[in-house]
């Protein structure tokens, strides 16, 4: 199946010829605040690809939305992605944010798929009690099926971030960390402020939101067929499912529109093989940290 995710999921190995820094276990990999230069060749063929779909088959994109990514796990059911199991290497934070050695920790695992983020972390922090959403209730169904699915250490339920209050399920300011893991760039742009601000209300004031999704450049950015442009940075998979590759810039307004303060926004660049091409790709994504103020900050206006 050709899909431009095998790209973001089904990685692979770091080339090594690339001029890199090394942090701890990670592999080679850049960090830092500069976007991803762009050969001649591929500004060119970015610049070319202007054609965006119509109206109305955007808003059809939409509107199906949830059903294109239940119609996903059809498909593929628990075998796509593969689990990440990098989460609490990269991200420190789970340790960092405990008072207390032992200290239980409640999480909230937004937009959690089949699991693939949620049960490498169970497995690893056996002092956590996870929730977890998706809007597709066949990835529910599956993470209630997985036999590390235990209701004393999660809560799974569907839910769609972008209109389902979150605090439906789960007591206002009472989350120490919320995962936001390659689900934003599913959502429309003009809808991920609901999101964060859904997300807001759940999360304990001094507390995270730790992300990490597509930047900007991506190679998967760079194999969208023309046809494929839904707006800036904004394309669809053949699949219906939609991906947005975000610049530090447009996610730094984004949670600061609704009141969290950054922490850490950088570019995390690599080159992977994908193996079953042989090929060298470059990789971009962005890893961000985001806190819920103690004092609520002035959010702008809607
Ligand atoms: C690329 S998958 C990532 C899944 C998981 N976070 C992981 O890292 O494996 C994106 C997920 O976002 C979910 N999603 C997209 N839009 C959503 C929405 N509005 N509300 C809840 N979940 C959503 C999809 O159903 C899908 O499971």
């Amino acid at each position: 199946m050709k899909d431009s995710r095998m790209f973001h999921e089904n990685i692979s190995t770091d080339c090594l010829n690339l001029t890199t820094t090394s942090t701890g276990g990670d592999a080679f990999q850049k960090k830092g605040h500069s976007a991803r230069i762009l050969s001649p060749e591929e500004a060119e063929r970015l610049a070319k690809d202007k054609v965006l779909m119509t109206d109305f088959k955007q808003l059809k994109l939409e509107k199906e939305a949830q059903k294109n990514w239940d119609l996903f796990y059809k498909r593929n059911s628990t075998n796509f992605f593969k689990d990440r199991h990098w989460t609490t290497r990269e991200f420190q934070e789970l340790k960092a944010c405990r008072e207390f050695e032992d200290q239980k920790l409640t999480i909230l695992e937004a937009g959690c798929g089949v699991g693939n983020c949620l049960f490498p972390l169970l497995e690893e922090d056996l002092n956590i009690f996870a929730y977890a959403c998706d809007f597709s209730p066949r990835a529910v169904e599956y993470v209630k099926k997985n036999s590390l699915y235990s209701t004393e250490r999660c809560k799974v339920f569907q839910c769609d971030l972008t209109k389902d209050d979150l605090t439906e399920n789960i007591p206002a300011d009472s989350v120490d960390v919320v995962t936001l893991i390659f689900v934003l760039s599913a959502i429309h742009p003009d809808k991920m402020r609901l999101v964060l601000k859904n997300i807001y209300k759940v999360l304990k004031p001094g507390k995270c939101v730790l992300f990490r999704d597509y930047g900007l450049y991506d190679h998967a950015m760079l194999r969208f067929k023309s046809g494929s442009k839904l707006g800036e940075n904004f394309y669809v998979r053949q699949d219906g499912t939609r991906s947005y590759f975000f610049t530090e810039e447009f996610l730094s307004q984004l949670f600061k529109a609704e009141g969290y303060e950054q922490v850490v926004n950088e570019y995390v660049q690599r080159e992977t093989v994908n193996r079953k091409e042989g090929l060298c790709v470059p990789r971009v994504f962005l890893q961000s940290k985001f806190r819920k103020p103690f004092a609520k900050t002035e959010v702008l206006a809607d």
